[in-house]
């Protein structure tokens, strides 16, 4: 049995291989990479040195001595030596040249709240002035670690960039993310200083969102992180929209300490390009999330690239990558990458439906945004709520983005014909938190687009998929296996936090076979997700092999949840899986069972779920739960999630005869599909 199968949470996508779609001539016409010499450039033989190409999208205040440094392998060090500083190449040197650009466009959910156009200039005098608060008032320094839990509104870049300046580390917590789980994450960081907001809207409300702060500081010091200060940043600057007392001596309102700092400037700290940039936390296979480490100058570099060679940004487009900051893809393109290379991002605060299906295509109209971003699960959504919502705007996007979990070809063609007019080219970007940035995707301009799969390696990465062994599954034979990359490059992360061994097992425990070796080419890199390669070399990911689920794109470990359903008094077990689903792929199904004496009922039910997301987050809510009367388990007592999973989504159980308690898996079937 693979580790698919045992884990339960695998699922394939069943579609066949689609014909290729080919990129529009306009679009060929203007692109940033048209030469197809790109990949003889980034070949195997040219490892490492070809990185420079990508190196080079930088200014570094001193050039690097080594390229690749394997010494400490898997801890890849790049361009070793050089020096630079993320902030200056994000806002600073762009000034000479854009400084009346636009570089954030913020649009916030109300829509009768005009629309922010933040030039570089100000981004600039706001970076500098919050970079100010963090080292004059807070006392931070390079290498300090600071937890962010912010919305998406122009203040949580600002804040971002005003850290890199200074070369302290941020951690930035999706906004949707409990207390509990923000607490845990300023704990494992080790944060004393906490960046938040007092509200943000979503879906109409106001919500409140410094309360959630102030039980992430209760948590944290519970867990023994003491948090000294509270940096509270206002929707509304001047004015408090938050029921939660600010406390004395802890709560500073960043409108009120940013007064005593107007117009400072503060020197970019120049960091060796090794330093760390940032740390995102993400769900693994054990409880604990592991917190991602990511390098300044591999990570810049790779993103830079990214963004202009894939996603085709140009100073003059401008671009909507509509994700959340809170997440990898936000970090990587809508900051990163895109203020690298001078663009004009976009922020929409809110729900893409909000107030209707049209206010995305509104905003595509109104901003003339030409390069569109977004998730499957968004794609699915809009589809739903209005599908000829679209043709009634007249917006034009050149280029479109797909990220997160696979696309349904079908729904692949509406984005093509409807969200695209036809007229778009669409790349299907495949990569994790790990990776900083792509893996694999089509180069726009040189190559056509097959529905349903992302495309081969972009320009430096090599995947290649082995078997349970070890053996590489030839491309086209139609064989599933683990996909990991053979190479390093620059956007890897650097490790776990504090966690090196975690670092080394996860991602290259199953594949390397001499822990000693210093040779790259023994460490292929093992991303955790199940793929199929086509004849021509383009890839199919088919999902998770670990015990990780995909939800709306939002990574949840299926432990996390499992651990929060056991929070519950009157629970004994539990268990997580993902079951389909229409619009979001896939969704927590959650099976439980009861201590003696207890039964069940709808409260508790309610119960179980609302502990979810109180200790996890809203996200993670289960889809259903239900209460079982026991566990279907091996002999070894293993909780069978695979049958499970099939029970929900009503595929064949398969032979059930070995289970200690075969028995209980047909009531379960009949209590869950009637
Ligand atoms: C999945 C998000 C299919 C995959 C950038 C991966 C995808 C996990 C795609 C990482 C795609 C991401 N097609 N599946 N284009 N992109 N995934 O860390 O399972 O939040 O391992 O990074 O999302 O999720 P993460």
């Amino acid at each position: 049995m693979s580790e698919q199968e045992k884990s339960g949470t695998h699922y394939a996508v069943h579609w066949q291989e689609e014909d290729y779609y080919y990129p529009p001539a306009e679009f060929v016409g203007q692109a940033n990479m048209t030469d197809p010499k790109v990949f003889e450039r980034f070949s195997l033989d040219n490892f490492p040195e070809c990185f420079k190409e990508m190196a080079d999208l930088l200014d570094w205040d001193q050039y690097w001595h080594t390229t690749l440094d394997t010494s400490d392998a898997p801890c890849w060090k790049w361009f070793v030596g050089g020096k630079l500083n993320a902030s200056y190449n994000c806002v600073d040197r762009h000034l000479a040249k854009f400084k009346n650009k636009t570089a954030i466009h913020f649009v916030p959910e109300p829509e009768n709240e005009p629309i922010m156009h933040m030039t570089y200039q100000e981004l600039y005098r706001r970076v500098n002035e919050t970079a100010a608060v963090l080292r004059d008032f807070c006392g931070l320094k390079a290498g300090d670690r600071v937890t962010l839990h912010l919305p998406m509104t122009p203040e949580l870049p600002i804040t971002m960039l005003a850290c890199a300046r200074l070369g302290v580390i941020h951690s930035q917590v999706f906004a949707g993310f409990s207390g509990q789980a923000c607490g845990e994450r300023i704990w494992d960081s080790e944060s004393r200083v906490l960046i938040t907001m007092d509200g943000y809207y979503r879906n109409g409300k106001l919500l409140d969102h410094k309360s959630i702060g102030d039980t992430a500081v209760d948590v944290a010091a519970k867990l023994g992180q003491q948090v000294d200060k509270v940096l509270v940043w206002q929707r509304y600057p001047g004015k408090y929209s938050s029921s939660a007392s600010m406390i004395e001596g802890r709560d500073y309102f960043m409108n009120d300490l940013l007064k005593t700092y107007a117009r400072t400037y503060v020197k970019p700290v120049s960091m060796p390009a090794e330093g760390i940039l940032f740390l995102m936390y993400t769900s693994g296979s054990t409880g604990r999330p592991k917190g991602v480490q990511h390098s300044i100058g591999g990570y810049l570099s790779y993103v830079a690239y990214m963004s202009k060679v894939i996603q085709d940004i140009h100073p003059e487009d401008v671009y909507w990558c509509m994700a959340d900051i809170g997440w990898i893809t936000g970090h990587s393109f809508i900051v990163y990458g895109p203020l690298a290379i001078a663009a004009s991002t976009v922020i929409y605060e809110g729900v893409p439906t909000y107030p209707d299906a049209g206010r995305v295509w509104r905003i595509a109209e109104e901003l003339d945004v030409n390069i569109f971003h977004t998730s499957p699960t968004a794609i699915r959504q809009l589809r739903k709520a209005g599908p000829d919502e679209p043709a009634k705007y007249n917006y034009k996007f050149k280029h479109m983005t797909t990220v997160g979990e696979p696309i349904e070809p079908e729904v692949w063609k509406w984005y093509y014909n409807v969200v695209g007019k036809g007229k778009a080219a669409i790349v299907d970007t495949w990569w994790q938190t790990e990776t900083g940035g792509f893996l694999c995707s089509t180069v726009p301009a040189l190559a056509p687009m097959k529905p349903g799969s992302a495309g081969p390696g972009v320009p430096g990465i090599h995947p290649v998929i082995f078997d349970d062994e070890g053996n590489e599954i030839p491309a086209g034979s139609g064989k599933a296996g683990n996909i990991c990359i053979r190479n390093p490059w620059p956007g890897l992360m650097q490790t776990i936090w504090k966690d090196r061994d975690r670092y080394v097992s996860t991602y290259f425990g199953k594949y390397n076979k001499n822990p000693e070796s210093k040779d790259w080419r023994d460490w292929p890199y093992m991303a955790g997700d199940a793929a199929v390669m086509a004849a021509d070399g383009y890839v199919r990911i088919l999902g998770r092999v670990d015990d990780v689920i995909n939800v709306a794109g939002h990574r949840l470990g299926t432990k996390e949840i499992e651990s929060a359903a056991l929070t519950v008094e009157e629970v004994a077990e539990a268990a997580v899986i993902a079951a389909k689903d229409e619009i979001k792929g896939t969704v927590p199904d959650l099976y439980v069972s009861l201590k003696p004496g207890y039964e069940p009922s709808q409260e508790l039910v309610a119960k179980i779920s609302g502990a979810v997301a109180t200790v996890v987050g809203k996200i993670a809510r289960p889809n259903k739960v239900y209460i079982v009367p026991d566990m279907p388990k091996t002999r070894s007592g293993k909780i069978m999630r695979r049958i499970l999973a099939s029970i929900s989504n009503r595929t064949d159980v398969g032979d059930v005869t070995s289970l200690s308690n075969p028995e209980v898996v047909e009531h379960i079937r009949k209590q869950v599909q009637g």
